[in-house]
C-alpha cells in the first residue's frame, strides 16, 4: 500500500548511507568499536553510568529481568496495555506475568495504587512502560517498589530523551531497555539499549549478553585476550557495527526529531483534542513539554466504531495503529482468574494512533486532522 501518510518513516540521507558504509568497509562487521562508541554515546545521553547495546528491545528486557534476579516462581507486574514483548520477557525467565490498569483516559501510564494492588510476597520486579513516550509517575511507583523490595525495570522504548521531574526515562530504575526498531525515535531498523547506574548489574549484562563469556571476540582479535571462561549460561544478543554506526548518527539527531514531534503533536492537540468527542489523552502541559512523542494518540467518542474510521483513514491513505490490544486479552495471556482492569477495559477499545515523525510535513498533518474529524463525523 502506498499511503499518503505513513504511520511512521526513516529519513535515508548521505551522513547516514556514509556511516554504514564505512562500518562495512571497516571489514569488522561483528561487536567492535562503533558498538562501544554507541554504548558511550548513548550512557552520556542519558546521564548515566553504563549502556550496554544488544540486538533489539525485547533482548535487552529478556536480560534485565534476569540481571535483577527474575526467575521461576516470582512475579512481575507489568501494564497490559502494552507490548507484548515484556510480557513474553517475562515467560521466558520462567515468572509470572501480573498484569495492571492505567490511571486512567487521560493518562495511559499504569496506576501506581493499581501497581501496589497487584503485589504479592513474589513480585520481584515491577516494569514500568513510559507509554508514547510519556514517563509513568515513577515517585509513587517508587515508593510502592521500595516498600516491597521490588526492582523497577524500565521500558523506555518509546522514550529516548523523555524526561520525568527533570531526570531523563532510562534514569529512573534499576536497569532501563531501550529499542532501535525502525518505527521509533532512534530508528536502526533493529537494535536496543540497557541502561544502569549499578556497576555490578551493568557486568552481569554484559556477560549474559554474549553467552556469558568472559571476553569477546574482538578482545582476542586486537590481542587484550588469549582466551576465555564460560561463568553462565548467556545468550547471543550482541549488536553489530553497521547498526551502531547508524544508531550513532540517529542519537546525534534524536533531540530535533523529539523537538518536532512534539510540534506535530501540538497541532494534533490543537485540532483534535475536544472536537466532535474526541479527547487526547496526556493534557497536562508540563507532560506533554517532557514527553519523546513516541505516539499520537487519540480517544475516539463511545459508539463511535473504530475499525469504521481506521478504514475511512485508509481509503483517504492515511495509516493508523492500535497501541495496543490489551496483553491479558490474547490467548495465550488471558486467565479465568484475572485481575480486574476496568480503565484498560474502558479506553483500549477507543484508541487510536495516528501518523508520528520528524519527517511529517505540515499539510500531511492537517490531512490527518481532517480525516480524523471526517471520519468520526460519520459516526
Ligand atoms: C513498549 C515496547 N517495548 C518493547 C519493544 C520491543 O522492542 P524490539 O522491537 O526492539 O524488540 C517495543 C517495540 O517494538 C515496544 O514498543
Amino acid at each position: 500500500m502506498n499511503w499518503k501518510v505513513p504511520l511512521a518513516d526513516v529519513a535515508v540521507d548521505d551522513e547516514l548511507l556514509t556511516a554504514a558504509r564505512e562500518a562495512l568497509a571497516s571489514g569488522w562487521w561483528s561487536m567492535g568499536p562503533r558498538v562501544q562508541a554507541f554504548e558511550e554515546a548513548f550512557a552520556d545521553f542519558c546521564g548515566a553510568s553504563h549502556a550496554v547495546a544488544v540486538a533489539n528491545g525485547s533482548a535487552a528486557l529478556h536480560l534485565a529481568l534476569l540481571a535483577v534476579g527474575c526467575g521461576k516462581g516470582d512475579e512481575v507486574v507489568l501494564p497490559s496495555l502494552n507490548f507484548v514483548a515484556a510480557a513474553n520477557a517475562v515467560h521466558h525467565v520462567g515468572a509470572t506475568p501480573v498484569f495492571c490498569d492505567v490511571v486512567g483516559p487521560d493518562d495511559l501510564t499504569m496506576d501506581p495504587a493499581d501497581v501496589e494492588a497487584a503485589l504479592s510476597d513474589a513480585t520481584r520486579a515491577i516494569v514500568v512502560m513510559h507509554y508514547g513516550g510519556f514517563a509513568c509517575r515513577m515517585d509513587e511507583i517508587r515508593e510502592v517498589a521500595d516498600g516491597h523490595r521490588a526492582a523497577i525495570v524500565e521500558d523506555a522504548a518509546h522514550a529516548p530523551g523523555a524526561t520525568y521531574k527533570g531526570r531523563l526515562c532510562g534514569t529512573l530504575g534499576d536497569a532501563a531497555c531501550f529499542s532501535f526498531f525502525a518505527n521509533k525515535n532512534l530508528p536502526v531498523g533493529e537494535g536496543g539499549m540497557l541502561v544502569t547506574a549499578d556497576d555490578e548489574l551493568a557486568s552481569r549484562l554484559r556477560l549474559l549478553r554474549s553467552h556469558g563469556m568472559t571476553t569477546l571476540t574482538w578482545d582476542r582479535q586486537r590481542g587484550h585476550a588469549a582466551g576465555y571462561d564460560v561463568v553462565t549460561p548467556g545468550f547471543n544478543y550482541r549488536l553489530d557495527e553497521p547498526r551502531a554506526a547508524i544508531g550513532l548518527v540517529q542519537l546525534s539527531r534524536v533531540r530535533e526529531e523529539n523537538d518536532r514531534r512534539r510540534a506535530i503533536a501540538s497541532r494534533y492537540r490543537e485540532g483534535l483534542h475536544d472536537r466532535k468527542g474526541l479527547t487526547m489523552p496526556f493534557g497536562d502541559s508540563a507532560r506533554h513539554e517532557a514527553s519523546a512523542h513516541h505516539l499520537a494518540v487519540v480517544l475516539l467518542p463511545r459508539g463511535v466504531e473504530r475499525d469504521r474510521v481506521r478504514e475511512d483513514l485508509q481509503r483517504a491513505g492515511i495509516q493508523t495503529s492500535v497501541h495496543y490490544p490489551p496483553i491479558h486479552r490474547f490467548s495465550y495471556y488471558s486467565r479465568s482468574d484475572e485481575r480486574p482492569l476496568p480503565r484498560t477495559g474502558e479506553v483500549a477499545p477507543r484508541l487510536l494512533t495516528l501518523p508520528l515523525y520528524g519527517g511529517l510535513e505540515d499539510d500531511q498533518v492537517e490531512a490527518v486532522i481532517g480525516g480524523v474529524l471526517a471520519a468520526v463525523e460519520r459516526g
